[in-house]
């Protein structure tokens, strides 16, 4: 096994520095280069990392670079979804020039916009014959791992396995023009966070004593809405944002999305994933919210319901930030506060373990083959919406599927004229 894991981040936004921040609690790696276009936030990235004790990475301008520096054994890439096949390309561009001695590659939430671009990144570093992460930093979750862990070895023990899982992740709208672009990032809400909330599901309902794949989605049910983004005054605020690059009034993508996604284990139960996600929730912050239910027992987790509170009168005036929770919308009252969102969130815990998996040369439980099922079922999710359906779950089906918000023909009165 090899000493240390020489990493490097593709991309220095907002997600890059989530994991630069978690990477005080993971043991055995360096951050040891960073490549973004907009050279200024790799640089201002590298500076953070020095500040953290975390490495002390070179700035690229390229991609190429990166991956041709023989200090980096792997790649994080935390790009914007619509850069994913063209960096997978440029990777297998260098690895195959000789350069580079890459050993894994993890990816961020989505894997790519659609089920043709994620098997596009299954097929390429298949290819390429290196290790691979899904960067789901849910299922790392402290609270979800830990929940899971009793429910399974007390719960279901003794009265049977969970047959419901709720996930919820809601907040104000997303911080980048890219990610309101149904183009761009290949969807709305649903693609952005349904991702998340499914995987999250499909964690908490799987056996831990048995494969993943004891477990099969069977039917998905969805509905898409935009609820808040598409009223006049919001359709200005989006144009103002962004310099008229964003118009909700001609290509709206959805702010809210539910599914039902039934999946059935290997003794015929029937199991129901019930998430929901939205753009159009403010509140102090982003929510995550989770149930699970079985027979005889069941748990939960609000991440608004944090062990911080912070009370500020009227008469704490300052500035805007997101200091105490991510997607803060306010800085009086009484406020939840996250002490540790890298941890809370299980970005910690999941670079921790994605680390150790590339050192001992093994392939991570989470990788681009669930990425790849997740896009999936949210194509079907997509589907089930356009079509005012349940649909069974059939990949064949969606293999070239791409959602009408993607294709910029969706409206925001679709929701109304479809029933279901
Ligand atoms: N796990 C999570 O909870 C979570 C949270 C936020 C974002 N994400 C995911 O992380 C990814 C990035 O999101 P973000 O919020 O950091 O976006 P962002 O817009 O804040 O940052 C993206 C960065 O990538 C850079 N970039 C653009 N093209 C590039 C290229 N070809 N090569 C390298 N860098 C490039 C941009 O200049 C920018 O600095 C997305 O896929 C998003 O879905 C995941």
């Amino acid at each position: 096994m090899a000493d240390r894991l020489g990493v490097g981040f593709v991309g220095a936004g907002f997600n890059t520095n989530f994991h630069a921040r978690s990477w005080v609690g993971v043991r055995n790696a360096d951050i040891r280069g960073i490549a973004d276009p907009d050279t200024s936030k790799a640089e201002a990235t590298a500076r953070a990392c020095r500040n953290l004790g975390v490495g002390d990475p070179k700035a690229y301008a390229d991609v190429s670079e990166l991956v041709a520096d023989p200090n980096i054994d792997a790649l994080w890439i935390c790009a914007p979804n619509y850069t994913r096949i063209a960096i997978m390309e440029t990777i297998a561009e260098v690895l195959k020039s000789g350069k580079g001695t890459l050993k894994g590659i993890a990816c961020e939430k989505p894997l790519a916009r659609n089920v043709a671009e994620a098997k596009k990144m299954v097929e390429i570093v298949n290819e390429l014959g290196l290790l691979h992460g899904y960067l789901e930093n849910q299922v790392f979750s402290p609270s979800i791992v830990r929940g899971r862990e009793i429910i399974w070895h007390r719960g279901a023990k003794v009265t049977g396995r969970p047959y419901l899982a709720r996930a919820a992740e809601e907040h104000s709208g997303p911080h980048e023009s890219w990610f309101w672009s149904g183009q761009q990032q290949g969807g709305g809400v649903l693609n952005d966070m349904m991702c998340h909330s499914i995987e999250a599901a499909r964690f908490l309902l799987s056996d831990p004593d048995k494969p993943k794949s004891a477990m099969r989605p069977v039917t998905v049910n969805a509905e898409i809405a935009t609820l808040k983004w598409s009223r006049k005054e919001y359709i200005d605020l989006l144009k103002e944002m962004y310099d008229n690059r964003i118009d909700y009034g001609k290509t709206p993508a959805e702010d809210f999305a539910r599914a039902n996604i039934n999946f059935e284990d290997q003794d015929g139960n029937i199991l129901v994933a019930e998430v929901t996600t939205s753009w159009s929730f403010v509140g102090p912050g982003l929510r995550l919210s989770f149930e699970m239910m079985g027979p005889e027992y069941y748990m939960q987790i609000n991440s608004l319901e944090p062990e911080l509170h912070i009370f500020f009168s009227r008469k704490v005036v300052g500035k805007a930030g997101e200091d105490l929770v991510e997607k803060q919308a306010a800085e009086q009252g009484l406020m939840p506060v996250i002490s540790d969102e890298g941890l809370v969130y299980g970005y910690t815990g999941e670079d921790r373990y994605m680390v150790n998996c590339f050192l001992e040369g093994k392939m991570p439980e989470e990788n681009f083959n669930d990425g790849l099922l997740v896009s999936q079922l949210l194509m079907t999710a997509y589907k089930s919406s356009e079509e005012g359906k349940k649909l069974a779950f059939d990949p064949a089906a969606i293999q070239d599927f791409v959602p009408k918000v993607a294709r910029g023909t969706y409206r925001a009165t679709d929701a109304i004229h479809t029933a279901f």
